[in-house]
């Protein structure tokens, strides 16, 4: 019999290691012969450690299983879908699941990480086959058609990075896979490159054939060494089987791939600090222009695009351009993974075209808040994405329909907090987080950020005229480091301090007047 006990960072932290080893020890003890893969997380994050048995009604679920819970599991013959309390019926009936378009995450959860064979067995390198009869240019193109966006957060369209980087002429270029996943209530890069390593490897080697590059690296956050693991384990196998070196499939091009662990600081996920860390330098933002797509790693042309992006290229060259781009709406195509944070009941990752609202996705996905009170903000796209009020929460998850309420949806990360939010305190929270982590190369973010703490600390203590006063002089200063800075860290902090003047005024007064 077949179980699956996930091997993912957030069902170990909730005991899956233990898990694993007491169903081994169960089935030894009791003589029954038991394989256990070590899948990664279907993101029913509430419901992990969350096991599955392959039955021959195919697959069903229990959860979540605690190490105590095993022995009953076996006395209820789980290993063939017996009732339990913990039993989830069939994983794939499972609503949350069942309802949702899993394109990019089409494997997480369901292969053996480890196994190039059960990638293979699920569809995985038919995309790498498809990009080995065109020619570069026609790949460029097909990404272009798909419409697919970079899913880090600043949208840019992968096609047109692509492009950028086939035209430009250099000896030598590179692939780059930023996973160095900074942003707070964000999951999607680690959940990949955890449960479905290969999907990445063959994203970048596709990328590799379609602009020129025969060396790929990825930059992998510190924090991440489970994800370094099955990296490292995939890319091996994927040597040893001629996915990847000096003649990838027969082709006699060339791809190498490497891992790089990044240097834990959140300004070394903006791509250009990325490079000069790759580089062996200090995590600084450099100058644009030159784009890394033209003068990036080492000064050659470079294409950097995040995991999600990289990883949503083999069903594109699988399935084709229009196959993606029928999923979307707008200029949002094709699905975004979201990851559901914060104070829900059911918090996890939902794969959904773009077009889902964020209520639909907090009330029917989340289930609503974990404390049962209501929800009173909404923070999406990291810890410098816009807060955003119930009153907006019909809002279609697309980057146009965000940009038009002053929000983003960056790399599809969703806090959720209920009504005992201070807003003052996440808005001071933001310009803290931006002078902790300011490279320091410019003046609006370096300084402007530290005197964003102080003027907002002045408004919490000062009278109701001062409080006027200073409220002038924040929003001042957020125009300044909107318009002035350098890069998206110290260009993007203002957002959640303006949301939060605008919809959560009254959090702002509390000192003085406070609430009931
Ligand atoms: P950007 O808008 O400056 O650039 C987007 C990308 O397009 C870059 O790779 C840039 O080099 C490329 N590009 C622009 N014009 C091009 C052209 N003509 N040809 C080829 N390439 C071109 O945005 P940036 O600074 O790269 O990213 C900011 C975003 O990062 C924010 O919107 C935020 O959502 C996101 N972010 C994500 C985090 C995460 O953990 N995933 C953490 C912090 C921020
Ligand atoms: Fe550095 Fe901040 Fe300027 Fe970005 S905005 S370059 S992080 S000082």
């Amino acid at each position: 019999v077949t179980v699956y006990v996930p091997r993912d960072a957030s069902a170990l932290s909730l005991g899956a290691e233990s898990v694993a080893t007491v169903i081994a020890a169960e089935a030894a003890s009791r003589g029954i012969d038991v394989r256990i893969v070590r899948n990664g997380s279907r993101g029913l994050y509430w419901l992990e450690p969350m096991v599955e048995v392959e039955t021959a009604k195919g697959r069903v679920a229990y959860g979540p299983v605690q190490a105590g819970d095993v022995s009953g599991l076996f006395d209820a013959d789980f290993l063939h879908g017996g009732e339990d309390v913990l039993a989830l019926g069939p994983t794939e009936e499972i609503a949350w699941l069942k309802s949702q378009q899993r394109l990019t995450f089409a494997r997480v959860g369901i292969v053996d990480p480890r196994s190039l064979e059960d990638y293979r067995a699920h569809g995985g390198y038919r995309g790498l086959a498809a990009a080995l009869k065109m020619a570069p240019s026609a790949l460029v193109q097909a990404v272009t058609d798909s419409g697919l966006r970079g899913r880090g957060g600043a949208a840019f369209p992968a096609g047109i990075k692509w492009k950028t980087c086939l035209d430009a002429g250099a000896d030598q270029k590179y692939i780059v896979c930023n996973a160095d996943e900074g942003d707070s209530g964000t999951f999607a890069d680690r959940m990949i490159m955890e449960g479905d390593p290969f999907v990445l490897i063959e994203g970048m080697t596709i990328a590799g054939l379609a602009v020129g590059a025969t060396q790929g690296y990825i930059y992998l956050r510190i924090e991440y060494p489970h994800a370094q693991r099955a990296l490292v384990a995939a890319i091996d196998a994927a040597k040893t089987a001629g996915y990847l070196g000096d003649n990838v499939c027969g082709s006699g091009k060339a791809f190498h791939l490497e891992v790089r662990m990044a240097a834990g600081a959140y300004i070394c996920g903006e791509e250009t600090s990325l490079l000069e860390s790759l580089e062996g330098k200090r995590g600084q933002v450099r100058f644009k222009p030159p784009l890394p797509a033209i003068q990036g790693l080492f000064g050659k042309p470079t294409v950097i695009n995040n995991v999600v992006t990289l990883a949503s290229v083999p069903i594109i060259l699988d399935r084709g351009a229009a196959f993606y781009r029928d999923f979307g709406s707008g200029r949002s195509r094709g699905t975004l993974p979201l990851q559901l944070a914060g104070n829900v009941k059911r918090p996890g990752l939902v794969e959904r075209a773009f077009g889902l609202t964020l209520r639909e996705l907090i009330e029917d996905y989340g289930g609503g808040t974990a404390s049962g009170r209501p929800v009173r903000a909404v923070q999406v796209g990291g810890p410098l994405g816009a807060y955003i009020p119930v009153s907006q929460l019909d809002t279609p998850i697309d980057y146009e329909a965000f940009a038009a309420i002053s929000g983003m949806v960056g790399h599809g990360g969703v806090v959720v907090f209920d009504d005992t939010v201070d807003m003052a305190a996440q808005a001071r929270f933001a310009m803290e987080f931006c002078a902790i982590e300011s490279c320091g190369k410019c003046t609006p973010c370096r300084i402007g950020s530290t005197r964003g703490v102080e003027v907002i600390d002045r408004m919490l203590a000062g009278s109701t005229a001062e409080r006027e006063r200073d409220e002038v002089l924040l929003r001042d200063l957020c125009q300044t480091m909107l318009a002035g800075s350098l890069c998206a860290l110290g260009g993007m902090a203002p957002f959640p301090v303006l949301s939060a003047l605008d919809h959560f005024s009254e959090d702002f007064e509390k000192i003085l007047n406070p609430l009931p």
